[in-house]
């Protein structure tokens, strides 16, 4: 077998509390789809473990919400074997392509072209996905891809049902998917938003994942599917070439460890940026004993740790392999002490005065959470970016392409579809990684392991970090996916939250602190989370309401 991995960083991170004399009697599957759950509960079935049980469901979400995830986008996987502690973060995002160049999304006056980096071929990075899933099957799965392939397979032939997820998400994007024939006729329906309960068939798709499945990394990346997507990329002005295809390496990461008082937090490693988020907001929230403040001063603080933890992702963060990012620093105790110096429990800091963004919603992007019966586990959270990613299918693949090239920074300053800006360190080279939030977490106490992440965009690390807080409070997985939200990512100089997430006492308080308070307009999030109760040795899952996920927990009776 080719090695098409590079291992990163030397030092993989060691579960502090594994013990792997006490196992799980269950299993747990918790995702966005009914039938991406089911996957990865048959695989399991089968004698898979977690890692295969990963490979189903990230299939089959690919198939079932095409609008959020597929294998023409990329993701993180957060593992954790638990006969040995080991955990990696495998890292499957998408690259810049080789003919990429920094203002390749400038016009000549060195503005933003709209949407070039949003809508059509131009805006696809090199598919990760693909060659993730080999990679997890062959390192860490106990089953042939081809049998984790086959329930996605088999969903792409026989169709799935549109819900109004489906709908909502297919209205926002119709103008991109009805401008490329291809993407018309697996999405759309003579143009038109398909009726609810329509059945959408992905023939082409079921042959693409059948080469995968079949050849492993060279079933995507070279042959016949690679000549297809290449030339549908340059036919429709992309620059795409077969070598960027050749190319593409999943990387193994060392992930993120936070200390956060009897926790440890285990999440992304760069290129995103979750990880480094969440452990400044959290090096600054140790400091404040939370139970004792009023919940106005509560709140107040988590947003001021979230608006300097978010100004440090604009100002230092992008693909480490191209940009030196002040790890260490940004991650030391004694820098959290530094940048919350100016905080006051009374008055809201200006993001103008530390130094240092427009809203989209919808649940494109994915997250599942996986516990197998000897304890193993996987967090993971897929996107292909904006919902139907660049709307931009190559002929003949069925596979939807992705328009994650917009995570770069186009231009310093200039704000991508999350509002999130950024300047050097996440300017577009060529076979770069753009920087990412999605934050795949586990969360490790000795009573209790948590797994959990979620979509939505520059949202997702605070999202994680109220999850994580409220964990810490004792709670369980079904409050930290439905708590209310709210978030500050430091521009637009706003704490952004749900409807109804603060009462009209609490609203007073904040605006006397200080803060502007802008409602999203609408729900946000998808989280899908498992905790192992050490104590009772027991599972539990969660899905987030807002969506229409599936959290299953299966007894499977004596370990052997
Ligand atoms: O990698 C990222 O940070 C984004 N491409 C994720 C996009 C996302 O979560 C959209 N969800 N609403």
């Amino acid at each position: 077998m080719k090695a098409f991995v590079l291992t990163v960083g030397v030092f993989f991170s060691v579960a502090l509390y594994a013990n792997p004399s006490i196992k799980p009697q269950e299993q747990a599957v918790a995702s966005a789809h009914p039938a991406a759950t089911q996957a990865g509960i048959d695989v399991l079935n089968q004698g898979g473990n977690a890692f295969d049980a990963a490979v189903a469901v990230s299939a089959a979400l690919a198939v079932v919400e095409p609008f959020g995830s597929g294998i023409g986008g990329g993701g993180f996987w957060l593992l954790h074997r638990e006969s040995d502690g080991f955990q990696v973060m495998v890292d499957g995002r998408e690259v810049a392509p080789l003919k990429a160049d920094r203002d390749m999304y400038l016009d000549k006056q060195g503005e933003p072209i709209k949407n070039a980096s949003v809508n059509g071929a131009l805006a696809a990075g090199i598919p990760g996905l693909p060659a993730a899933l080999d990679h997890l099957a062959k390192k860490y799965g106990k089953l042939p891809l081809s049998d984790s392939l086959k329930p996605a397979i088999e969903l792409a032939e026989k169709g799935f049902l549109v819900n109004e997820h489906y709908r909502r998400l297919a209205k926002f994007r119709q103008i991109a998917l009805a401008s490329n024939p291809s993407a018309e006729a697996i999405f759309l329906s003579k143009g038109q938003v398909p009726d609810l309960g329509a059945v959408i068939q992905q023939e082409d798709l079921a042959e693409t994942l059948k080469q995968l499945s079949k050849q492993g990394f060279d079933g995507f990346y070279a042959g016949e599917v690679a000549d297809k997507l290449v030339q549908g990329v340059q036919q429709a002005g992309g620059i795409w070439t077969k070598e960027d295809l050749k190319k593409y390496r999943v990387k193994e990461r060392s992930p993120v460890v936070i200390d956060y008082k009897d926790m440890k937090v285990v999440s992304a490693a760069l290129p995103s940026s979750g990880g480094l988020v969440l452990s400044i907001a959290l090096n600054i929230l140790e400091q404040y004993d939370l139970e004792s403040l009023d919940e106005a001063t509560r709140i107040h603080v988590v947003v001021e740790a979230m608006r300097r933890a978010y100004r440090d992702r604009a100002l230092y963060m992008g693909d480490s392999d191209f940009v030196s990012v002040p790890t260490a620093r940004l991650t030391h105790k004694s820098y959290a002490h530094t940048i919350s110096k100016n905080l006051s429990l009374d008055t809201a800091t200006s993001s103008q005065d530390i130094s240092g963004l427009k809203d989209i919603e919808g649940n494109n992007t994915t997250h599942f959470s996986v516990m197998d019966k000897a304890g193993n586990r996987v967090a993971a959270t897929l996107s292909i970016n904006y919902p139907f990613g660049s709307g931009f299918v190559p002929a003949g693949t069925g596979v939807l392409l992705n328009d994650e090239m917009d995570d770069f920074s186009i231009k310093p300053g200039t704000p991508n579809v999350y509002g999130l800006v950024g300047g050097q360190a996440n300017a577009i080279e060529a076979g770069k990684r753009m920087l990412s939030s999605m934050s795949p977490t586990f969360i490790e106490t000795k009573e209790y392991i948590g797994v959990l992440g979620t979509p939505g965009g520059s949202r997702i690390i605070s999202m994680v970090l109220l999850g994580i807080l409220d964990a810490e409070q004792g709670h369980t997985p079904e409050s930290w996916v439905n708590l209310p939200r709210y978030h500050h990512q430091y521009l637009p100089d706003v704490i952004q939250h749900e409807p109804g997430t603060f009462k009209d006492g609490m609203r007073v308080k904040l605006k006397e602190k200080g803060h502007q308070l802008k409602s999203v307009g609408r729900q946000y999030g998808n989280m899908h989370a498992i905790l192992w109760d050490k104590k009772s040795n027991t599972l539990m899952a969660a899905s987030d309401r807002r969506g229409s996920g599936l959290a299953i927990v299966e007894t499977v009776g004596i370990n052997e």
